[in-house]
């Protein structure tokens, strides 16, 4: 349901300049394009399962059976940025299927072309400028394609994105998600160009903000997701913290948290269909806070509701926020045993003042604090850190304080940024983007190097130990490789979430298994998978067949 009018513009002619960025090539952000999302539903029977439905279902112009649509059905559609992206592009991958579109790696071979779009950092516009760019002189060659750009970029750039790329037909902001498969169609039909946005953050009651970020999170068949046995979950979007640096309280709006019935009838229906695995999602997702017939809930009171699904092994959560991380969610995480012992809570700097003019709302002493908690109740748990580095008024000895956090809190990993100012955000107006890009590819580099030092020498300890492993299927060596042996590597993930590789059956995919290591790197754990000699009715335990 749209809450906004959706703006429609009649297409100029492809004259403008188009598109001005350059790509970078870097790695900063992650990618998933239309070969991802197809990858695990990719078996023709279950894109067969997805066209049968479709065909019962829809009118004929719905449907748009090849001989009667005016454009080959084909879907190529990129995504830049985090894990609510990567939901997004499922969701509306899924709801394009079901009308009959397939999914194609080549956007030369498609008549659709979407970008779900991140504007955290600039470099992720400009991949996305440039993306669209190239595509400026093919587009002129296909009167029926549609391009469309949504997500983050779409909220903030808006009609700026019809200014850079006039080829561009539709612009759809994070909280109009539902509506993409319309807005293509009448694209298509009309060739009017629609903008379907949000209100700006200051545009109107909190509650009028709010309505117009709508949540996009209709109910999956198993075949429109990207793993059987994996899958995200949102509990709450938007953010509230106004960080100085950061642009998605403009760009998803207000923080709002989903109710818990929806939320628990979402997880009982994907264990329904197999799925082993949930991370739930939210920018703040220990923040979750929500009110349903007179009781409130806390991330805690989800998680213990969830944990009694039938078929569930493990949850997960991203990202938390320092200040929330309450006890009663630290003794659910001790107590629940489906719960990985993996938190995901973003320090950002090493430095008090740093903190400060970050606004994050925390002190060092504060994160110390938070963190000792997380090791007594859960001694045996992992913690990931987030940090950036140049921030403005950053000092070589400010950067050394984030050093010396990274020492002090041994986290399993770190994502570590350049800063990059980001319009209308308070630090674009407050301070100056004073240090210089060499010093900040140097400082990202030796917190790099030093995170990736203290990774390897905590991965070594697992050496010679046995550890749980939830297995997610190939690893990405084995799917390059496509070996049809019956052995392949396989990956999956401990319970404080260590990447592991081992020698297995696929068919171990979505059960746990006990895995030896023997060997590490700063991301991995090398093992091979426990075999178990039982005399048949004297224990429990099966053979496991590698
Ligand atoms: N520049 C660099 N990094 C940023 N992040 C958020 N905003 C910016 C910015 N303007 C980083 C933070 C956040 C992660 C998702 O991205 O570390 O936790
Ligand atoms: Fe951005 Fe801060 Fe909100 Fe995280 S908590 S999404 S960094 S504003």
């Amino acid at each position: 349901m749209s809450t906004l009018p959706i703006i429609t513009l009649p297409t100029q002619a492809l004259s403008n300049d188009g598109c001005e960025g350059t790509s970078t090539g870097s790695l900063e952000v992650a990618t998933l394009n239309s070969d991802d999302l197809a990858a695990a539903a990719s078996g023709d029977s279950a894109s067969d399962a997805a066209k049968t439905q479709a065909s019962t279902e829809l009118s004929p112009d719905e449907q748009g059976a090849p001989g009667q649509r005016d454009h080959n059905g084909k879907l190529y559609i990129e995504t830049v940025g985090c894990q609510m992206n990567m939901l997004d592009s499922e969701l509306v991958v899924a709801a394009l299927r079901r009308e009959g579109y397939e999914l194609t790696s080549q956007p030369d071979d498609a008549d659709t072309i979407l970008f779900n779009t991140c504007s955290v950092r600039e470099h992720a516009e400009h991949k996305i400028y440039s993306a669209l760019g190239r595509l400026k002189h093919a587009r002129k060659q296909r009167p029926q394609q549609v391009i469309g750009v949504m997500g983050c970029m779409a909220q903030k750039d808006q009609s700026l994105i019809f200014d850079r790329a006039p080829h561009v037909d539709i612009v759809v902001g994070t909280g109009q998600m539902a509506e993409i498969p319309g807005l293509i169609k009448n694209a298509r039909k009309d060739r009017e160009r629609a903008l379907a946005v949000s209100l700006d953050r200051k545009a109107g009651t909190r509650r009028e903000v709010s309505a117009s970020f709508q949540s996009y999170d209709p109910l999956r068949e198993p075949e429109m997701r990207p793993s059987p046995y994996q899958a995200f979950v949102r509990i709450m979007f938007g953010c509230d913290k106004f960080c100085t640096y950061c642009v998605v309280p403009m760009t998803r709006g207000p923080e709002q948290s989903r109710l818990p019935s929806e939320i628990l009838a979402e997880v009982a229906h994907l264990a329904g269909q197999g799925v082993k695995e949930v991370t739930l999602l939210g920018q703040t997702v220990n923040s979750y806070k929500c009110v349903e017939n007179g009781k409130t809930w806390r991330l805690s009171d989800l998680l213990a509701a969830m944990h009694e699904t039938p078929g569930m092994l493990r949850f997960k959560f991203v990202t938390s926020y320092p200040r929330d991380m309450t006890d009663d969610l630290l003794i659910a995480l001790r107590d629940l045993p489906k719960c990985s012992h993996y938190i995901h809570v973003p320090l950002q700097h090493g430095c008090d003042d740093v903190l400060s003019r970050m606004k994050r709302g925390y002190t060092t002493a504060h994160y110390r604090e938070m963190h000792q908690r997380i090791k007594e109740y859960l001694p045996h748990s992992a913690v990931s850190s987030d940090f950036i580095v140049g921030f403005c008024g950053e000092t070589e000895e400010s950067h050394q304080k984030s050093l010396e956090a990274i020492r002090e809190y041994r986290f399993k990993n770190s994502f570590i940024f350049k800063y990059s100012e980001r319009p209308g955000t308070k630090a674009q107006s407050l301070f100056r983007d004073d240090i210089p890009d060499d010093v900040k590819k140097r400082r990202n580099q030796e917190l790099l190097e030093l995170q990736n030092e203290i990774s390897e020498e905590d991965n070594a300890a697992f050496i010679g130990r046995e550890v749980e492993v939830l297995v997610e299927g190939p690893s990405k060596n084995a799917i390059k490789k496509a070996d049809s042996s019956l052995k392949e590597q396989l990956t999956g993930r401990t319970r404080c979430d260590r990447i592991v590789v081992f020698d297995g059956n696929p068919r171990l995919a979505g059960s746990l298994a006990q895995v030896v290591v023997h060997d590490v790197t700063p991301t991995t754990l090398v093992g091979s998978i426990l075999t178990r000699e039982v005399q048949h009715g004297s224990s429990s335990l099966l053979p496991i067949l590698v």
